[in-house]
């Protein structure tokens, strides 16, 4: 008998890291050394780590951007349902079901809602991506009321929800969503966290990469910690929250001097009770 050491239950893996490395600039920078990380069918995964730690070149490695950024997958593998995506190029991989919702929210700011939508159905036929956009308006009222709207007018949080309705609308069996709270505030960030849980249970599995480890780990099944270009520690989302470690790391302010969500939520309840 095995021990349940990653909060699956019987899930199958869906995503798996098997020893990867990564290194960029020809090998001078090494960015990642054998690191371990599985997403079961069905789980929320997420992905801490400080600034600099390996966090998003981790989802590179796993989009197939590598190469795009001057990075290279030195050995190990990346499995997604049983089979190794080694040479295939980031659009087959959006094909097989793997979508990203990338740092910074990049949609096309001269394009409308709409259109950055179409745009995000590009591995799919008209009728297919007429169809899954209705459902993304349904799903983002937002969205909805500002179809004809570019999406360089609109606000930050109106963007990152516009991010992650172009992912979905390749209709992915793994989303990754790279710091989508970012810069965002308490009150988005926490929509976003309500949006990202409604997907999951839709039925997406989901690999998400946070520096605010409280909104992350309390939504997470399964969580690891990138430090030291490796995985220092995992769990799940409770017993990530009870590490001593993370607590200071994460729950207090981001190494960057950045106010973590904590830290925000915690100032907010001072003042509603003072
Ligand atoms: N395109 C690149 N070229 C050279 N070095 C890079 C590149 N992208 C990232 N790095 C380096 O790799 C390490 C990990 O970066 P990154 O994955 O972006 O970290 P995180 O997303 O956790 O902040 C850092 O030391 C960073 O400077
Ligand atoms: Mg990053």
């Amino acid at each position: 008998m095995s021990i349940d050491r990653t909060g699956s239950g019987s899930a199958r893996p869906l995503l798996e890291l098997i020893d990867v490395s990564v290194s960029y600039s020809g090998g001078a920078v090494r960015a990642l050394q054998d690191v371990q990380l599985t997403v079961h069918e069905g789980q929320i995964v997420v992905l801490l780590g400080v600034n600099g730690a390996g966090k998003t070149t981790t989802l590179s490695a796993i989009s197939g951007l590598l190469p795009y950024t001057g990075g290279s997958l030195d050995s190990g593998a990346v499995l997604f349902a049983g089979q190794d995506l080694k040479g295939r190029n980031p659009a087959a991989r959006v094909q097989r079901g793997i979508s990203m919702v990338m740092e910074g929210r990049r949609v096309f700011p001269d394009l409308t809602v709409d259109e950055n939508l179409t745009a995000g159905g590009f591995t799919r036929t008209r009728a297919e991506t007429a169809q899954t956009r209705a459902q993304i308006l349904e799903m983002f009222p937002i969205l909805a009321q500002r179809r004809r709207q570019l999406a360089g007018l609109m606000s930050g949080g109106e963007q990152q929800m516009l991010a992650i309705g172009r992912a979905l609308m390749q209709r992915p069996t793994l989303l990754m969503l790279d710091e989508p709270s970012l810069g965002l505030a308490p009150l988005i960030v926490e929509q976003i966290k309500n949006y990202i849980v409604d997907i999951n249970r839709q039925g997406t599995s989901v690999l998400l990469i946070e520096q605010n480890a409280a909104v992350a780990l309390a939504i997470a099944d399964y969580a690891y910690v990138l430090d030291g270009k490796t995985v220092a520690r995992q769990g799940t989302g409770a017993e990530l929250l009870a590490d001593s470690s993370v607590q200071e790391l994460y729950l207090g302010v981001a190494a960057d001097g950045r106010r973590s969500f904590r830290a925000a939520h915690d100032e907010r309840r001072k003042g509603a009770t003072s």
